[in-house]
């Protein structure tokens, strides 16, 4: 049956990528509703070759939908996504603000889509270096169980949303006409640097984007035996999220055997082929549905270890595809 969809903050990053989603994959969309703030309220988003008017998120307006996909930050999650459970719809939401509540399903659909059925009105979609980490984990936790995961990330600016986007074009071509740059979105240059900083830091010395690897890996993977260490980076790149994981199994488990499970798991490619230069590269990822996992190779240093290299595009699978999938697990299968 086909349903109203809402896409709260449908003129950002993930939000575009939400709606073009939704129609790439033929999600059952009776009623597309685009929502952003007042300053949109004259755009309109394309949708099946159509011009949707952009309607502004009111608490005065809230409309009656089937499903809300909520991309436009934890303040509006926070403040909006009940109002919308309050008028009927399942809320999917991107942001961080209900992620580790204990009554909100926390879902990669080909990891955990059994955790969907519990919801009360709210599904949080993960992390975005998160979803890809897990996806890859799953099958070789399923197969060695793993003790410990120490990685370490090299994040696309899309993720810090479109404003971050600019940023960096503006200062790589700053950089080049040597004229003097300017940084709003991110504490330092982002154009030829990299920043070992995401989201805001914590007591403990670790950031928020750390600790969320953290959490979010062991309620994803119902396992809070699973020791997780994170260290995550901003890259000038646009688009494609990249990790460095290492991992320590109980069990034995070779890299032939590692590379055949990660082959057979929903929605991973592996390129492993160093001879030829065949490793996941942002580029590759880019616009691809997939997670893509290469460099497999012992980590010699501990009696069962593998290091592995993890690619995918943080705006997919790492946000708009998640959400879009647990809506379809809801609503289509
Ligand atoms: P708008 O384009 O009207 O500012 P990004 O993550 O790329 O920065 O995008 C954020 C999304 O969240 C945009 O669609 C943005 O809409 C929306 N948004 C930001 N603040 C608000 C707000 N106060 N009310 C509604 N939507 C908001």
């Amino acid at each position: 049956m086909e349903k109203t969809v809402a896409v709260v903050g449908a003129t950002g990053a993930v939000g575009m990528e939400m709606v073009r989603t939704l129609e790439r994959r033929r999600f059952p969309v009776k009623r597309l509703v685009p929502i952003a703030s007042e300053r949109s309220r004259n755009r309109t988003v394309n949708f099946r070759g159509q011009a949707v008017p952009v309607e502004a998120l009111s608490e005065d307006n809230i409309p009656a939908v089937d499903i809300a996909l909520f991309s436009a930050g934890a303040d509006r999650s926070r403040q909006y996504a009940h109002l919308f459970v309050g008028k009927g719809a399942v809320v999917i939401d991107n942001s961080s603000a209900f992620r580790m509540d204990a009554d909100v399903p926390l879902v990669v659909p080909e990891v955990n889509a059994h955790a969907i059925k519990a919801h009360r009105g709210i599904i949080a979609n993960p992390n975005c270096s998160t979803i890809q980490m897990v996806q890859a984990l799953k099958p070789l936790h399923d197969a060695a169980r793993i003790r410990r995961v120490v990685v370490s990330t090299y994040q696309a600016v899309s993720g810090a949303g479109r404003r971050a986007i600019a940023e960096l074009t503006e200062q790589t071509k700053a950089c080049l006409e040597n004229r003097p740059v300017e940084c709003d979105v991110f504490p330092h240059r982002i154009a030829f640097n990299v920043l070992p900083h995401i989201d805001a830091f914590e007591r403990n010395g670790y950031t928020k984007e750390e600790m969320k690897m953290v959490n979010e890996t062991q309620k994803i993977m119902e396992d809070d035996s699973i020791a997780v260490t994170a260290t995550t980076a901003r890259v000038p790149v646009y688009r494609g999220h990249c990790e460095s994981v290492n991992v320590e199994f109980e069990k034995d488990i070779s890299p032939d055997e590692a590379r055949r499970i990660l082959a057979d798991f929903p929605g991973v490619c592996v390129i492993d082929d160093p001879a030829n230069n065949g490793y996941p590269l942002a580029t590759e990822a880019d616009g691809d549905e997939r997670t893509f996992v290469g460099r497999i190779r012992r980590d010699f240093t501990v009696r069962s270890g593998l290091n592995m290299w993890i690619v995918s595009d943080n705006l997919l699978k790492g946000a708009a595809l998640n959400a879009v999938q647990i809506a379809e697990r809801l609503f289509v299968q």
